[in-house]
């Protein structure tokens, strides 16, 4: 018999046709609407493998009626959506998806950092609106990006990338990481700092960690009133790591200069949020890695280590690797 799974959202047919080769497949076949959590409660009961998106919450309540999953395979690099305690508990895999959309991520924070210092959201509608009237000196002027400094959270991955795309328009880098990297040091000139050094340094901060517990809430009203008047922040990471109470007051009171943002505490971010009445707030719906190659990169992805998983291999993404022992402990 075939090892059975569920995909919570539809995905391309190439990626299921190839998956249904192995695999009993049943999927949510609504693209806009997430899968219930109803239908996700009764899938989850006795499926072998579940397909994930960011958007669903495993939840320990979740996990606990699992009767037959060994894998959760989720088609994102963050996994905060997870309960990985839990699911390691029960003896269930979790992989994710890194690499394939580092560089595409990297292109869109680069690109929200542009459009926030220049204003190019605002200078788009400005023109539609019908108010562009005239040249003038002053009109919809911005920040410069080029020889800016450029404070990098989280040297990882996405961070570093970012980094190559900044040397680009001769920024000066610094970042913080809980870890020092030297060899990204030398190779790209990036000078380790404190947090609070980088916050006040910084013309640009992008925020890069992944979601913890240790990175929830790590910029608060104390780390944004460190930051220059002129100062812009990015954040493309995860949407808990910058309290958006304090950034809308940290606007508001002209602390800093503007915010680039393609992640929010609640997505889809409610249309009534105050930081969507601000101008100087560039707001996308966490489209970072939403490039057409790379999202079937990650879906394709995903797929083998959902594969790997339920045939016996060792998946590339395991992210909770401590699982390998127990399974052969109890094997
Ligand atoms: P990564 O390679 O794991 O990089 C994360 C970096 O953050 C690592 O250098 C890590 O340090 C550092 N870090 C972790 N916890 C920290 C802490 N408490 N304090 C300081 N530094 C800490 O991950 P990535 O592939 O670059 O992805 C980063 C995040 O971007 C993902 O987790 C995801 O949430 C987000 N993301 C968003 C989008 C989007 O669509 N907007 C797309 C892709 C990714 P160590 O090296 O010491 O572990
Ligand atoms: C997207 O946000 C991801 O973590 O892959
Ligand atoms: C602007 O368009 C200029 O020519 O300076």
């Amino acid at each position: 018999m075939k090892p059975k799974v569920y995909i919570t959202r539809k995905l391309p047919e190439q990626i299921v046709n190839d998956l249904r080769q192995k695999l009993d497949i049943s999927m949510w076949e609504d693209e806009a609407i997430p899968v219930p959590r109803e239908v996700l409660e009764k899938e989850i009961e006795e499926v072998d493998g579940l397909f994930c998106m960011l958007t669903e919450q495993i939840d320990e309540s979740l996990i606990e009626k699992a009767t037959n999953l060994k894998i959760i395979a989720n088609m994102a690099v963050g996994y905060n959506n997870i309960d990985l305690q839990s699911a390691t508990d029960k003896g269930i895999m979790v992989t994710n998806t890194p690499g394939v959309l580092t560089e595409t991520t990297a292109d869109l924070t680069f690109g929200l950092l542009l459009a926030t210092a220049r204003r190019l959201i605002e200078a788009t509608d400005y023109l539609k609106n019908g108010q562009w009237k005239s040249w003038s000196p002053m009109q919809l002027t911005g920040q410069d990006v080029h020889d800016a400094t450029l404070g990098i959270i989280g040297l990882g991955r996405i961070g570093k990338a970012l980094a190559k795309r900044a040397k680009g328009f001769d920024m000066n880098l610094l970042y913080y990481n809980r870890s020092r990297k030297y060899d990204e040091e030398k190779e790209l000139g990036i000078e380790f700092v404190s947090l609070e050094e980088l916050l006040k340094k910084s013309d640009f901060v992008c925020v890069m960690v992944p979601l913890t517990s240790q990175t929830s809430y790590m910029i608060g009203a104390e780390q944004l009133a460190l930051m220059k008047e002129t100062s812009v922040l990015i954040n493309t990471a995860r949407g808990d790591i910058v309290d958006e109470h304090a950034l809308y007051q940290a606007l508001v009171n002209h602390e800093i200069w503007a915010a680039g943002l393609d992640v929010f505490e609640d997505e889809p971010v409610p249309l009534d949020h105050p930081l969507l009445t601000l101008p100087n707030v560039v707001t996308l719906p966490h489209i970072g890695s939403a490039s057409i190659a790379t999202r079937m990169k990650m879906a394709s992805l995903a797929a083998d280590n959902l594969l790997a998983g339920l045939t016996g291999d060792t998946p590339g993404n395991l992210v909770n690797p401590e699982i390998l022992t127990m399974l052969k402990g109890n094997g």
